[in-house]
């Protein structure tokens, strides 16, 4: 039995350790890791209290993936609901014909089978940080009105990597019968364009879990991990026989190779079927944590770097 996660997953994982040690699935162990992030009100970038887009909303993306079975479920742009990885596992759950659903259609279905919902998904201090961002940045100090219509697309650029802040949450786990599941929640990048939809809920960018060779999960500028595929590269460079670290090693040079516009990094944790697991990123002294059976506590493991220039504008 294995879980390994993102920094941030640190207040979930022993909850989620407990659980596989109670014979819990590998989707359990994730569902429960990740709902302590999104619980938490001091991570600025997962569920409750995330930063907001630019027009100081919260938009929530998460998804889940069964290794055994390839399924997934996910959620997008999703708002007053604050467990986002659990409503992402029950559209897998319930056997819907779709994968993924976002914005009101995700908070139909939110509502439909009793998901939690908050009145209030934002503290004040975050919706003060929010007023400050814009206010910072024009001439005056007035916040501008961004009403319905007002253009959007200047003050997108005051767009910011959660990497920055605290980051997305990426939690992978094998349970005792050797399955592997994966999950990833994200509020996504703070003042983001509304609608804007990162790599944390698309299958194969931000995640993706396959027993037969292992998983993967991202965490920073989810548009390069679209754009490449991340996740699923990591597990297909498994199937075509590398090493662990070198399928990491080889997804994340994808990404500096071809050049694309980067603003952000890029971070991925990864895992094989033999419970191998290594976590890359694109900045220095970057760590992920990791807790097997037969630990008290997670280890925090440095993340080999793979350096990938920003290049933009
Ligand atoms: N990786 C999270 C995001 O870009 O939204």
């Amino acid at each position: 039995m294995l879980i390994i996660a993102s920094r941030n997953g640190v207040i979930g994982i022993a909850e989620a350790m407990r659980a596989l040690k109670q014979g819990g699935s590998a989707m359990d162990a994730v569902e429960i890791g990740i709902r302590a992030v999104e619980a938490d009100p001091t991570d600025q970038t997962v569920g409750y209290n995330g930063y907001p887009n630019i027009l100081g909303e919260l938009e929530l993306d998460a998804s889940v993936m069964d290794g055994r079975t390839l399924n997934s479920g996910a959620v997008a742009l999703m708002r007053g609901f604050p467990y986002a990885i659990s409503v992402a596992r029950q559209v897998m759950e319930r056997k819907l014909p779709h994968v993924l659903l976002a914005g009101a259609g995700a908070e139909r279905f939110a509502r439909e089978i009793g998901a939690e919902a908050w009145d209030e998904m934002l503290t004040e201090e975050i919706r003060a940080v929010w007023r400050k961002r814009l206010a910072d940045s024009t001439a005056t100090g007035e916040i501008p009105p961004l009403k319905e219509n007002s253009p959007l697309l200047e003050w997108v650029k005051l767009a910011t990597d959660p990497e920055r802040v605290a980051g997305t949450v990426n939690f992978i786990a094998i349970d005792g019968r050797g399955d592997i599941a994966s999950g990833v929640s994200t509020s996504g990048w703070a003042w983001k364009y509304p609608g804007r939809i990162g790599d944390s809920p698309i299958i194969g960018a931000g995640n993706y879990a396959d027993n037969r060779y292992g998983a993967c999960a991202c965490t920073g500028m989810g548009e390069m991990a679209i754009n490449a595929s991340t996740a699923r590269s990591v597990v297909l460079y498994l199937k075509t026989g590398m090493a662990l670290a070198d399928a990491a090693r080889e997804a994340m040079r994808d990404l500096r190779d071809l050049g694309g516009d980067y603003i952000g990094g890029m971070n991925l944790v990864a895992l094989d079927k033999d419970g191998g697991h290594i976590g890359m990123s694109s900045e220095a002294g970057r760590t992920y944590i990791y807790q097997q059976a037969d630990m008290a506590e997670p280890a925090e493991v440095e993340r080999e770097m793979v350096e990938i220039p920003a290049r933009w504008g």
